[in-house]
């Protein structure tokens, strides 16, 4: 046949795909990576490649004709705008009761998110990730992914008086007068930049507005890190807006992937197909999971393990708002990049296990508002299937599902308006909703490792084909997730490259 064939094809250029990337073009390999996504590199007319959270575009959402942000309302304002449809960075992917955000382009989820490079507590990698030795976890694959990712720690002094901290310091404020560890967690966002930028000494973006529709400046996105390092060996090619729909296994050896071609107005137009000896799946949580159980839907894989569509979760994820005093307003100024977790995790007395970001809510007027994103521990999972009759992947997850998530982050906050005497904001995820359960940043499982995969995310009974990405992890990791999918990436990149060479 014509196939183009490959020696290494990696799907998807988010943490798992570029964990890859680096690792086998440093070994010497060639390697073919596709991404449905756009390559974010070009300027659009108004000479920036990203738009502001406040004035989005084509370029902000994956095909919508309308912006769908995760606050709903403000004061009964309904927040989101009529867009242009396009191959825009920030998706959400929408299922019965659950919506997941995710990134789309060249460097995944890198591209919108909020830059928090937190390492998991130890006991989750203990209870929850029986295939990851801690040891090696935290001596070896954590500090490598740390270090080359480049993650730094924001300055001290900036984040206790810059006014685009106000927001982060009265969250902390009321939080530890509650009882509750606040911690300043590192960042991919280069700490110079923002305090150059907030002085008016470098162009703006984390205090410009800019974050989940991309940011312009200042993000050590993986184009800056991993990627980089991958392209500057010579041996990545990287092939966008290009979707991988189905895997089959090659008669001749190896595998067969589908793919189809992402066309201006979000058609889906049949290209081909690209065949590979070792194919590295890293699409994320829902990329991923899409990929195999459509294979086996359409009958070009058989024999998928069980396991896989099994295990899901979304870290938890709570967001919530609480409005405080007019004596203690958060800001007209708010940078996007959150600097502080409330440690109700690992750092209380109690066991709540909660670690709640302080959120910014950069609305460019006072709200007086507190949002958090809260993680929190709930042992209930989801789990993935197909639709036949509308061809389409499905997600079984209720709002059932959320309540002991919903429990937890209610008694931390009760805890802290308690002690403040404030309450919660009920206006800002639909009239009379206080916890926002129906959303997650963080979607976690579908493959995971050790069950669907060996402890190399080798996929069980299918030689050649690996899982890298957080499909991996065990729906909840105590903590914001890319630090923990680049060190799990780490870990499974070793074996890989070593099965490469044998
Ligand atoms: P990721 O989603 O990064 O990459 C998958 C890539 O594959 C995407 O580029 C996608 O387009 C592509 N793809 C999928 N299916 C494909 C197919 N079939 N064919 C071709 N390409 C395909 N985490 C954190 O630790 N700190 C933080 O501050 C934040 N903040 C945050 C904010 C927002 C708004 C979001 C949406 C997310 C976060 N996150 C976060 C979460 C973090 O970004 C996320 O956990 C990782 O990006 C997941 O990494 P993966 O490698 O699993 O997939």
């Amino acid at each position: 046949d014509d196939d183009d064939v490959v020696d290494h094809l990696i799907v998807g250029s988010g943490y798992g795909g570029a964990v890859l990337g680096h690792r086998l073009t440093a070994a010497g390999h060639q390697v073919l990576m596709l991404e449905m996504g756009q390559d974010w590199s070009t300027p659009g007319k108004d000479g920036k490649v990203f738009t502001k959270m406040t004035e989005p575009d084509e370029r902000s959402m994956w095909f919508r004709d309308r912006t769908v942000m995760p606050l709903a309302t403000f004061l009964g304002v309904p927040i989101d705008k009529v867009i242009p449809r396009g191959p825009g960075v920030l998706d959400r992917i929408d299922f019965a009761s659950m919506s997941v955000y995710a990134g789309r382009g060249v460097g995944g989820g890198s591209l919108v998110n909020g830059a928090m490079a937190v390492a998991p507590p130890r006991s989750l990698v203990e209870e929850r990730m029986p295939d990851v030795n801690p040891d090696a976890f935290y001596s070896t694959y954590l500090p490598r992914a740390q270090q080359t990712l480049g993650v730094r720690s924001h300055d001290a002094a900036f984040v206790a008086e810059s006014p685009y901290y106000q927001f982060s310091r009265v969250g902390r404020a009321s939080a530890e007068k509650a009882g509750f560890p606040v911690v300043e967690v590192p960042s991919l966002y280069d700490p110079d930049h923002l305090q150059a930028e907030a002085e008016g000494r470098a162009p703006a973006s984390a205090t410009a507005q800019e974050v989940i529709f991309g940011n312009n400046h200042g993000k050590r996105d993986l184009t800056k890190s991993y990627l980089r390092l991958a392209r500057a060996s010579g041996r990545l090619t990287i092939r966008t807006l290009v979707r991988a729909t189905t895997l089959a296994r090659r008669p001749q050896g190896g595998w067969t992937v589908t793919i189809e071609s992402v066309g201006p107005d979000g058609t889906m137009r049949p290209a081909g197909t690209v065949a590979a000896k070792r194919v590295y799946l890293a699409g994320g949580s829902v990329g991923t999971t899409e990929l195999l159980l459509r294979s086996q839907a359409h009958g070009t894989l058989a024999d998928l393990p069980d396991a896989v569509g099994q295990g899901w979760g979304p870290n938890g994820n709570i967001m919530v708002g609480r409005a405080n005093h007019v004596t203690s307003p958060t800001g007209m100024k708010q940078s996007t990049i959150p600097v502080h977790g409330i440690d109700a995790w690992t750092g209380a007395a109690r066991a709540d296990r909660v670690f709640a970001e302080i959120a910014p809510l950069p609305a460019g007027i006072e709200t007086w508002v507190s949002l958090y994103l809260a993680i929190t521990d709930n042992p209930r999972r989801g789990s993935f299937g197909w639709d036949p009759a509308r061809d389409r992947l499905t997600l079984d997850w209720s709002p059932e599902h959320a309540a002991p998530s919903v429990a937890a982050t209610e008694r931390v906050l009760d805890a802290i308006n308690r002690a403040a005497g404030t309450s919660y904001r009920v206006d800002l995820f639909g009239t009379g909703k206080a916890f926002s359960d129906g959303f997650t940043y963080h979607p976690l499982g579908g493959v995971l490792l050790g069950q669907a995969t060996d402890a190399g995310g080798r996929l069980r009974g299918h030689e050649g084909v690996y899982v890298v990405d957080g499909s991996l992890l065990p729906g909840v990791v105590g903590v914001n997730p890319y630090l923990t999918i680049t060190a799990v990436a780490e870990m499974i990149a070793e074996g890989a490259v070593r099965d490469a060479s044998a």
